[in-house]
């Protein structure tokens, strides 16, 4: 299980190493560097010496605060093999950006550099960052590289689509620093199977739902959808078609998710429905309303004496895809006052989940609205994995990730 600092932070006192090569997204890993700081974060980083000529070893050493090593052997080193206390130093090495060409070298044992060597000799998870051309992108060499070392266990933050730095619109582009930092809080919250969602179809719901009074009047409830919209990224980024039915929220479409925008709790019943029945996964991460205005006035209620509103029950979104529609995996989440595990462990036997994803939204840093969540996953055989504070992206990844597990089992058996 991952240690954690006093602050609760997944990064806070974790030891990252960062390893820089000679491409022109080298001055956005400044950022990367500088934000696993803020989060306390203690930081190494060795670069190439073509990585130097983008960004200089100075810009590194005072972000980190530390030295920063470009060289194997240098009479300055007093016999200090870098790469064997880089090793003992390492919790994740991220090579960000990654050249095709240091993707070649690893992929054939080549380790003529200290970013190479210490990626070979490294004990933790080392994850690439690839950036390129999107020519070079293309170039079936990389991709074969690739392949080979994800053969080897060796984990990627695959680059985005957009324009790039030689003009050029395409796939190449370092994968945003969202997703960098994920990645590396994926990798220290312990092992995880690999994220590979080509092909699969999933559902995700987000966000609260609005029950109308009247005209200007609704009860709805303080879901961002975050949560929600961060699983739809993941999982799109992992490969997956994904379609996301949210309710009101204040975040921008996703692009490469199909969107399906509702307001009401039977609006959101009745597009989840249609939207399951050719999917493999179900995640609601939406917080519909539970209760309704009995009746809902055409006009203004205008202020007067003390109203008594009768409230009845919305419909169960969840029950109705488990009972009519259901996909091979529905997960659920549980925002809880206090005893989230209980509580979260009480609705899978109730609806027949296959997972529930359960936190407490009291906890500093939970719930809604952050940026962050501290969830434990039960699962249905009665396991459960309790994770440290998170990036809302890093913890959908893992919850992605089990999902990923639970559908290969499946289909093994
Ligand atoms: C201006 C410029 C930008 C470059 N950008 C990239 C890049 O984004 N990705 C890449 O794979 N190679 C890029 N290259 C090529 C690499 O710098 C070259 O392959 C070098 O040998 C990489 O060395 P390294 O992997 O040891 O850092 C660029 C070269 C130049 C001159």
């Amino acid at each position: 299980m991952a240690e954690t600092a006093p602050s609760g932070d997944i990064l806070a006192g974790r030891r990252v190493i960062i390893g820089v090569t000679g491409g022109i997204a080298a001055y956005k890993v400044a950022g990367l560097v500088s934000s696993l700081r803020a989060r306390e974060a203690e930081v190494r980083v060795v670069m190439t010496e073509t990585a130097t000529w983008f960004v200089t070893p100075t810009t590194f050493a005072t972000l980190t605060g530390r030295e920063v090593h470009t060289e194997m052997f240098s009479p300055h080193l007093k016999h200090e093999m870098q790469h064997i206390s880089l090793q003992e130093f390492g919790e994740v090495l991220l090579v960000a950006p990654a050249t095709a060409n240091t993707i070649g070298k690893v992929a054939h044992g080549i380790a003529d550099n200290l970013v190479t060597t210490a990626i070979m000799a490294a004990k933790c998870p080392v994850i690439f960052a690839p950036a390129m051309n999107d020519q070079m992108w293309c170039n079936p060499i990389v991709q074969e590289n690739i392949a080979i070392l994800k053969r080897h266990g060796y984990g990627f933050v695959m680059p985005e689509a957009g324009r790039l730095a030689c003009g050029a619109e395409g796939t190449g582009r370092l994968a945003a620093e969202e997703h960098l930092l994920a990645a590396i809080e994926t990798a220290l919250a312990g092992p995880t199977p690999e994220l590979d969602l080509t092909g699969r179809r999933i559902v995700v719901s987000a966000g609260p739902t609005r029950e109308a009074l009247d005209p200007v009047r609704f009860l709805s409830n303080r879901s961002s959808g975050k949560m929600g919209f961060a699983l739809a990224r993941a999982a799109a980024a992992a490969g997956a078609s994904v379609t996301l039915v949210t309710g009101p929220t204040a975040l921008s479409d996703l692009p490469g998710v199909e969107m399906v925008h509702v307001t009401t709790c039977a609006e959101m019943e009745a597009a989840v429905l249609a939207a399951v029945a050719d999917a493999e996964v179900f995640i609601s991460a939406a917080a519909p309303a539970d209760y309704r205005p009995a009746e809902y006035s055409d006009v203004k209620i205008k202020k007067g004496e003390d109203l008594n509103l009768k409230l009845v029950k919305t419909g169960d979104i969840l029950l109705a895809v488990t009972s009519k529609a259901r996909p091979a995996v529905v997960v659920g989440f549980a925002a809880e006052t206090g005893d989230a595990a209980a509580k979260g462990r009480a609705k899978l036997e109730a609806k027949g989940l296959d997972m529930v994803v359960a936190n407490d939204v009291t906890q500093p840093g939970g719930g809604f609205a952050t940026d962050t969540n501290q969830v434990v996953i039960l699962r249905r055989d009665g396991t459960e994995r309790s994770l440290p504070l998170m990036s809302k992206l890093a913890v959908a990844q893992v919850i992605l990730a089990e999902i990923a597990a639970l559908l290969t089992a499946r289909e093994e058996r």
